[in-house]
């Protein structure tokens, strides 16, 4: 039987993932699974974890909800390690929002600055989480939901030479399961190929007897089912840009092919409401109070708020594709293998993939058009900057990637937001 360890168990996904493990347990037989958290969230993992065993003992399955506060205690014999953890929890997360939107410059979970310190906050965390694997299950399967997932994903497969790590997102699997029915199809019946890095990608599409259909369905990205998660803005992009690019850009895209009308939007929500992460701790606030419930035994419809929808049939489905050696087709980060021809070949990126026993190997996608290449290059020249800061705790690293970061302004204001969020974090920030 199975063993899962899920670091950060008591995020409010945990009873979608639970769902997903539940509906696989034919292909899947999970015996135990381990909620690891810290402290904060002590609270937060108990609720959930006593959900998450009323909706195994509803569905009949012998499987055992462990919870701990050591993640020392719940990893000897992983098989499977999933991370969807927040180091310094939804406080946090208001300040890499509230900082830079206090300077005017566009305050986001996984973009701009906001984006870059949570990834110095978390990537020391991953490579303790690995050093602890190493010792105590050097076969596992490291299943990584945590964001920035691609930066997340690199830094453990190339810094921490954890090489059996997959990173996941639920922007490709959304565009597969809405876009199909804009052009009357059902999702499954087309081809789908992704290309770029995680909140950053693009993919092309063929129909069952390999027309491209892309451009057909580039004249429906702007409705409201396009395929974006909730928590993006949908601001309308330039159509004369698809179809000179003839690629279908992720909704992420929409913060740089949009720039001033989605900071825009996003100064007016933080001036009416406060930012994403303090309306999403109201969210939270409400699923918690559902999940207390006994007699809850399921996954509640108001989860679909969060943006984070879906996950779990990313992430179960891969772990079953690795189990059962299917040679699944899924958009994953992994190593590039010259996949994308303009990215180094240990680079990570987000790419259309064949998940079996091996892990992911990545389809070849080729070369991208000289703007593509372009955006590619410096995001993924940022984010190495980003990792390599992470771990180094250099400054002027810190500030290059800043520097080169598209979403913020080189210059005195963004070393200014740098310096704020430096003091902000300070606690979860041991190496600056
Ligand atoms: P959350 O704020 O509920 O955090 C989850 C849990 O992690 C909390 O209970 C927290 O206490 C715990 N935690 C913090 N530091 C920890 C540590 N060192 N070890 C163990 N647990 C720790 O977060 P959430 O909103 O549920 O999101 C969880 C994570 O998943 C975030 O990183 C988020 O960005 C990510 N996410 C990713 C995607 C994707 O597409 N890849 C989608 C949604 C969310
Ligand atoms: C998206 C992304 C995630 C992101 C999340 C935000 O769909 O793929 O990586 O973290 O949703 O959702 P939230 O509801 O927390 O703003
Ligand atoms: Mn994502």
């Amino acid at each position: 039987k199975i063993k899962i360890v899920t670091i950060g168990g008591g995020s409010s996904y945990t009873p979608e993932l639970m769902e997903g493990f539940i509906r696989r347990y034919q292909e899947l037989p999970v015996g135990e699974i381990w909620l690891v958290d810290v402290d904060a969230g002590k609270e937060k993992v108990e609720i959930v974890s006593r959900l998450a065993q009323r909706m195994w003992d509803a569905a009949g399955y012998p499987v055992q909800v462990h919870v701990t506060l050591d993640r020392r205690e719940a990893l000897p014999g992983a098989d499977f390690v999933t991370t969807q953890f927040r180091v310094g929890q939804l406080e946090a997360r208001i300040k890499d929002e509230r900082i830079p939107s206090l300077h005017g410059m566009l305050g986001q979970e996984t973009n701009g600055a906001g984006g870059i310190f949570k990834a110095f906050r978390t990537i020391p965390v991953i490579g303790q989480i690995i050093e602890n694997m190493r010792e105590l299950c050097p076969d596992a399967w490291l299943i990584n939901f945590t964001n920035p997932s691609g930066m997340i994903t690199e830094a453990a497969i190339r810094k921490f030479g954890w090489k059996k790590t997959i990173g996941l997102c639920n922007v490709p699997g959304i565009a597969e399961m809405k876009e199909p029915e804009n052009i009357g199809c059902r999702p499954g019946e087309l081809v789908y190929q992704f290309a770029g890095l995680n909140h950053f990608h693009w993919h092309r599409v063929w129909d069952k007897d390999g027309n491209e259909v892309t451009e057909k369905l580039l004249e429906h990205i702007n409705e409201r089912n396009g395929g974006t998660p909730v928590n993006i803005y949908q601001a309308p992009f330039p159509m004369e840009l698809l179809h000179s690019m003839k690629m279908i850009p992720c909704g992420y895209h929409r913060y740089y092919y949009n720039a001033d009308e989605m900071l825009a939007h996003s100064m007016e929500e933080f001036r009416k409401g406060g930012t994403r992460a303090e309306q999403m701790h109201r969210v939270e606030k409400e699923l918690f109070d559902l999940y207390r419930n006994p007699e809850l035994k399921e996954k509640p419809e108001q989860l679909g708020k969060r943006g984070g929808a879906y996950y779990s049939d990313t992430a179960c489905e891969c772990i079953s594709a690795i189990y059962n050696n299917k040679q699944k087709r899924m958009t994953v980060s992994t190593e590039n293998r010259g996949a994308i021809s303009c990215l180094p070949a240990d680079s990570i990126v987000e790419v259309s993939s064949l998940i079996s026993a091996k892990g992911a190997e990545p389809v070849a996608w080729g070369e991208m058009p000289p703007a593509e290449r372009g955006w590619l290059q410096v995001m993924k020249a940022m984010e190495e900057c980003v990792i390599e800061a992470a771990i180094t705790g250099d400054y002027g690293l810190a500030l290059e990637a800043f520097t080169l970061n598209p979403l913020i302004p080189g210059g005195k204001e963004g070393k200014k937001v740098l310096d704020e969020l430096l003091v902000a974090h300070e606690t979860y920030l041991p190496q600056f």
